[in-house]
């Protein structure tokens, strides 16, 4: 299966396990877990704003920066900025922040409830140039289901 058709499958799936009667954070472990499984990513996660900041949510993987500030690393700036970033090479993004080294590339998808970015979704690769276009169209419709 090409990567297109992994969503595709994995859309209705997502649709089924997303509960609207319980806490997004419920909704936001069972997402992380699905797109980990299905794709391997090295790292696959939510950051939630909380006041000024972002703070680490339901995530798998290795362990995490707990706190990012508004428009700091590749996570602060998809916040500060509305809009889904995808970073071929985490090396050539300036301010990215290294949770891990081992990290390549990375995408993060902000989520928007009622016009206000609520969390981020960030994944992050262990090999350059992981994510397009193609994540970033099914990440948005996935984040925008829970
Ligand atoms: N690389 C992110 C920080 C979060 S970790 O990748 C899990 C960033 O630059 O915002």
């Amino acid at each position: 299966m090409n990567k297109r058709e992994q969503y595709e499958d994995l859309l209705p799936q997502v649709q089924a396990v997303m509960d609207e009667n319980v806490d997004i954070i419920a909704n936001m472990a069972n997402l992380t877990a699905m797109l980990h499984e299905t794709f391997g990513f090295w790292w696959t996660g939510f950051y939630r704003v909380i006041g000024d900041e972002l703070v680490l949510g339901p995530f798998q993987g290795p362990l995490a920066c707990t706190r990012i500030p508004f428009g700091r690393g590749v996570c602060g700036s998809a916040w500060k900025e509305r809009k889904t970033l995808v970073v071929p090479d985490v090396e050539q993004f300036p301010g990215h922040i290294a949770c891990s080294s081992a990290s390549r590339s990375e995408i993060v998808v902000p989520v928007f409830q009622n016009d206000e970015v609520v969390a981020v979704l960030d994944i992050d690769s262990d090999r350059l140039g992981t994510f397009d276009d193609v994540d970033a169209q099914y990440l948005e419709q996935l984040v925008g289901r829970l």
